[in-house]
């Protein structure tokens, strides 16, 4: 009767990766129990997500060709926009979000256009972000994920969406997202790691936390309508305070890394699985977060199901 904080299903968002060809249902070797899946082989998960619950899934595309401008990710038939008609038709009441980056598009696997010497071009990339984020929109994506860290991103895809009739298309933007060691795992997922250098010109410094909130309150006066903290666990504080401090929904962003750990220390037998993953989710609930994206979705769905 006490208690202040209550995890539910309908907390959480579960990340989908989508790749080309068929038949494919490819475990990530750095993350057991999540998959890459063709087209073909979806519906069956999204069922389960249904069955489970789960209301929302952010999309990520393995596209089967890269390049320096990284066209597949705002073509209309690239794999996301493919994946989002084919969700949308089969699965309305499934809420669909989706990634917008270019570093699982490009060849050097940065997340914008580079500069003849190699640094990423802020303002030259925000026109292909725009183009992607519409591209969703028009293949009927609910709301859009800028992951880029590019600044200005929001505003650049707010007006390209307005601009084509989009209105209602939200944006949940990847405000508050610090240079961490926990993608790792991702990388794997989504075939994106950098083929030279890091991404620390334009993710954050981890020591931040003013800055945090700095960057979130940028994203909201351009017309953001979710921010983000993610990495989550190791930046609780920060989530704390963007949530406290500017009353505006935000999300957090169990990533990769975060799960790898719990997944290979309950495989050794070294912790209580279901007890820690419910624990970690809780408290990330409990630091402010009004969704939680996560790997974790569906074993702790089926969790929270259970009588105790
Ligand atoms: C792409 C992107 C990343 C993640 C989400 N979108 C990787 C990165 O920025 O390197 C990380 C998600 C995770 O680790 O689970 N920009
Ligand atoms: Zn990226």
């Amino acid at each position: 009767m006490i208690r202040e904080t209550e995890l539910s299903v309908r907390d959480f968002i579960y990340p989908l990766f989508v790749c080309e060809g068929e038949q494919v249902k490819r475990e990530v070797k750095s993350m057991p129990g999540v998959f890459q899946y063709s087209l073909d082989m979806l519906d069956s998960e999204l069922c389960e997500l249904e069955s489970l619950g789960i209301a929302a899934v952010l999309l990520f595309g393995l596209p089967s060709h890269k390049d320096e401008c990284g066209s597949q990710a705002y073509d209309e038939n690239g794999i996301v926009q493919r994946a989002v008609r084919q969700i949308r038709a089969d699965h309305p009441k499934l809420f669909v979000i989706t990634d917008v980056c270019m570093c699982e598009y490009t060849s050097h696997g940065h997340c914008g256009k580079l500069t003849p010497s190699g640094d990423v071009d802020n303002d030259a990339t925000l026109q292909w972000l725009a183009a992607e984020a519409l591209s969703h929109a028009q293949a009927g994506a609910n709301m859009v994920a800028p992951s880029d860290m590019m600044d200005g991103h929001v505003a650049a895809i707010r007006q390209a969406l307005d601009q084509g009739g989009f209105s209602n298309v939200g944006i949940m933007s990847y405000s508050t997202k610090y240079a961490s060691g926990f993608y790792g795992p991702f990388r794997d997922a989504a075939d994106s790691a950098p083929a030279h250098g890091d991404r620390r010109s334009y993710q954050m410094d981890p020591a931040n936390r003013e800055e945090g909130v700095r960057m979130a309150e940028i994203d909201i006066a351009q017309g953001a309508d979710m921010v983000m903290v993610k990495p989550a666990l190791a930046y609780l504080d920060v989530l704390r305070d963007v949530r406290e401090r500017l009353h505006f929904p935000t999300v957090a962003y169990n990533v990769s890394g975060e799960y790898s750990m719990v997944k290979a220390a309950a495989q050794n037998g070294w912790i209580d699985e279901k007890r820690v993953v419910l624990e970690l989710l809780l408290s990330i609930k409990r630091a402010g977060a009004c969704m939680i994206i996560t790997y974790h979705a569906k074993e702790a769905a089926r969790w929270l199901s259970e009588v105790d």
